[in-house]
């Protein structure tokens, strides 16, 4: 719907009319009952002034006026409920197939990494009518990214990853927010989202990445920590195989499983004895603190893009039982 009012941020988003439609909806619900109780207030105030003290009528019990006010407001409440649930449920889960950013945030700017390599600050570029899903964290304290335009708001997270995604409709700019009071300098943690058409888009791509792919950096960083020695993916090796790894479920040594996902896979990097895979010794050493967020990010895609080898040997993943290899580990 094309609402001009000052007040009211454009609407710039697929979700933005849904989230319209439910706030409208709430809005209405509370003035009209707000309206009513005023008027009623007057109406009553003035009927039952002193001067004329008429004595109301008592009533004692009325089982239509329980009835009223107990089905109305519950009918009411169950609309906003199983509303507000769908518009909830759309928002909060990235359709398949969407494109990948990942956002850092950190006191006070905003930091994004596209999957070809391209790198911005408090800028960032999506085309029109894609879907969008943004993997983000914090490297420090609780931040929030906030685009009106979109109605999508989320709080980044130190340790944690959360997604947000939207589907912009209209090119243009947008306000980016930080919607989390952060320190001295929050109302200055903010940006724009610049909405480019398709073809506008590509060549805005095309105006060079410089260092090469988000997962060619996860690669690289995969060899100078030597992740490679232990992570080989042949029989022997003192790592689990991480080929084909993301998504799947893993067994632990508890034998409990999990699911491969960002968060499991950060965990693994920053805290590895945490999650142990079953078959395999507790000797990784921790990288806490000598990965930066973004660099996690970039192992994240690195591993993500790595497919399932196409040799011969079963996925370890599903047939675990290597050998307790001694402790045999080199100094690194
Ligand atoms: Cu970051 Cu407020």
């Amino acid at each position: 719907m094309p609402f001009t009012l000052p007040l009211f941020p454009e609407a710039a988003s697929t979700m933005a009319g849904r989230v319209d439609a439910l706030y409208f909806y709430l809005l209405a619900v509370s003035a009209f009952f707000t309206v009513l109780i005023f008027v009623m207030v007057l109406a009553f105030a003035v009927r039952y002034r002193r001067s004329r003290h008429p004595v109301p009528v008592e009533i004692e019990g009325s089982m239509p006026l329980e009835i009223a006010w107990s089905v109305i407001p519950l009918g009411l409440a169950m609309v906003m409920f199983v509303w507000g649930a769908s518009v909830f449920f759309a928002l909060n889960r990235p359709p398949r197939g969407a494109l990948e950013i990942y956002a850092v945030g950190k006191q006070w700017m905003w930091k994004f990494q596209h999957l070809d390599g391209h790198r911005e600050i408090n800028q960032l570029h999506v085309p029109v009518g894609r879907d969008v899903k943004l993997t983000m964290i914090s490297q420090d304290v609780i931040h929030s990214f906030y685009v009106p335009a979109f109605r999508v708001k989320q709080d980044v997270l130190p340790g944690r990853y959360t997604t947000v995604w939207f589907q912009a409709t209209k090119p243009g700019s947008y306000h980016l927010f930080c919607a989390e009071y952060c320190g001295t300098s929050h109302s200055g943690m903010i940006g724009q989202v610049v909405v480019l058409e398709p073809a506008q888009y590509q060549l805005w791509l095309a105006g060079g990445a410089g260092e090469g792919s988000l997962a060619a950096g996860g690669q690289k960083l995969f060899r100078d920590l030597a992740c490679d020695t232990c992570h080989r993916g042949d029989t022997g090796a003192r790592g689990p195989d991480l080929a084909g790894l993301f998504g799947k479920p893993v067994t632990l040594q508890a034998g409990n499983k999990v699911v491969a996902d960002e968060s499991y896979i950060r965990e693994s990097i920053v805290n590895p004895a945490g999650k142990v895979v079953f078959g395999y010794q507790p000797i990784m050493p921790t990288f806490q603190g000598q990965i930066s967020e973004e660099g996690l990010l970039q192992l994240l895609a690195y591993i993500k893009s790595l497919e399932a080898s196409k040799t011969a040997v079963p996925a370890p993943a599903a047939a675990p039982p290597v050998p307790a290899v001694p402790e045999t580990r080199k100094t690194r």
